[in-house]
């Protein structure tokens, strides 16, 4: 969908809605991450690209003291609050992730707000919808309010709308991504000291495509083994004695974690993974950096897989299953994408290949008895941005 349809949508939906013309229109993107899974709270390196596919919102303020919030996604769970009402958790559901920033730059809020959103990032595919939508609301807050924050602020305040408001406890990856990424490139980020450099990522011009592939399995990071990973790390850490992960640069120091008893084991695999991660992520920034063949990166994006599979431990058979047939299908590379435990894999193919990997894949999604996947090619894409 272009801008100006997104913006027309929009807009028609929020005068439906509220009997008025919204003030502007804002527009942030999902995303999916290159390579760096699991490494965002352990201070390490990413590498996302934002996606074409977006969540925007549509907002107006209002005097009476209500924030009321409509999506075109979710016509049947409208929400109005009492400002003065809000506290993580409530409202919950899709709201919370607007509602959550709103609560969080709580005295800047004026009066009151109506916000429309609508958005065609697939949601709990592990692709970041609810970064969209968080990151959307931030910007557009920003913007109307003329609030003086950067985008790395707005970082923040998206993250904390999730970590505090929502409860998942997720990294800044997500947000960064949709925030911070531009078009035609990836995002290196050092998520420790916040060092951002936008590397070239001309997959067209390379005869190269990136596959998206939507399980169909959904996720939910507020809960279960997304906060076990983090404990987990957080645990190896401490026995380490560093305070965070990506500090340790040799797997070799590793070692002392493997003491003999399964958690020493577990912690040591755990470990393993965002170690090695980091220095995968590193690998591929100085393939795409150099002038080589950019295919090069696929093995160490398979490579990366496997580590998530085996190591940390968030793969799904489906998704194992997925990244087997995609290799087979002719793919370069292919891997989970995002936090786990259901959502997305990437697959880097040869332009002309995409009908034959999605083939293979979806065969191995029939063989499997499971409906078929979405599948759909991306392009780098452009951060959040106003539309109108
Ligand atoms: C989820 C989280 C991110 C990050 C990834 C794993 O997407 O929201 O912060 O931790 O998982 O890389």
């Amino acid at each position: 969908m272009s801008d100006q349809e997104a913006v027309q949508r929009a807009r028609r939906a929020f005068a439906e809605r509220f009997g008025t013309e919204p003030e502007g229109v804002w527009a942030a993107p999902g995303r999916v991450n290159v390579i760096g899974e699991h490494t965002d709270y352990n201070g390490g390196y990413v590498l996302p690209v934002a996606l074409p596919h977006t969540t925007r919102a549509a907002v107006a303020r209002r005097d009476d003291g209500l924030l009321s919030l409509a999506s075109v996604q979710h016509p049947q769970t409208a929400v109005q609050v009492d400002l003065t009402a809000l506290h993580p958790g409530h409202p919950a559901g899709w709201a919370g992730y607007p509602a959550g920033v709103v609560h969080g730059l709580g005295d800047h809020v004026p009066s009151g707000l109506s916000i429309l959103v609508d958005g065609d990032v697939p949601s709990g595919a592990g692709l970041s919808s609810s970064a969209a939508l968080s990151c959307a609301v931030a910007l557009a807050l920003r913007d109307l309010l003329g609030l003086g924050l950067s985008a790395t602020d707005l970082v923040d305040v998206a993250r904390r709308a999730e970590n505090d408001f929502v409860g998942a406890p997720t990294g800044i990856l997500d947000q960064s991504a949709s925030l911070l990424c531009t078009a035609g490139h990836a995002l290196f980020l050092d998520t420790r000291d916040r060092a951002a450099e936008q590397v070239p990522f001309d997959l067209a011009a390379a005869g190269l495509a990136l596959l998206v592939i939507d399980s169909g399995t959904t996720h939910d990071h507020a809960e279960g083994g997304y906060g076990d990973r983090r404990r987990e790390c957080e645990e190896a850490a401490g026995r380490l004695g560093v305070d965070l992960l990506r500090e340790v640069e040799e797997v070799a120091r590793l070692d002392v974690l493997a003491d003999g008893t399964p958690e020493g084991d577990l912690l040591h695999r755990r470990a393993r993974h965002v170690v090695t991660e980091d220095a995968r992520v590193l690998e591929v920034v100085s393939a795409l950096r150099g002038d080589g063949d950019p295919r090069a990166i696929g093995p160490v994006l398979t490579a990366c897989h496997a580590s998530l599979r085996d190591d940390f431990e968030v793969s799904i058979p489906l998704l194992d299953a997925c990244v087997e047939a995609a290799v087979e299908g002719g793919a370069h590379g292919a891997r989970m994408v995002g936090g786990g435990f259901g959502g997305s894999a990437i697959a880097l193919v040869d332009a002309d290949a995409v009908d034959a990997v999605t083939s293979a894949v979806t065969a191995r999604f029939a063989r499997e008895e499971h409906r078929p996947p979405r599948t759909f090619v991306t392009v780098p894409s452009a951060g959040a941005r106003r539309l109108a």
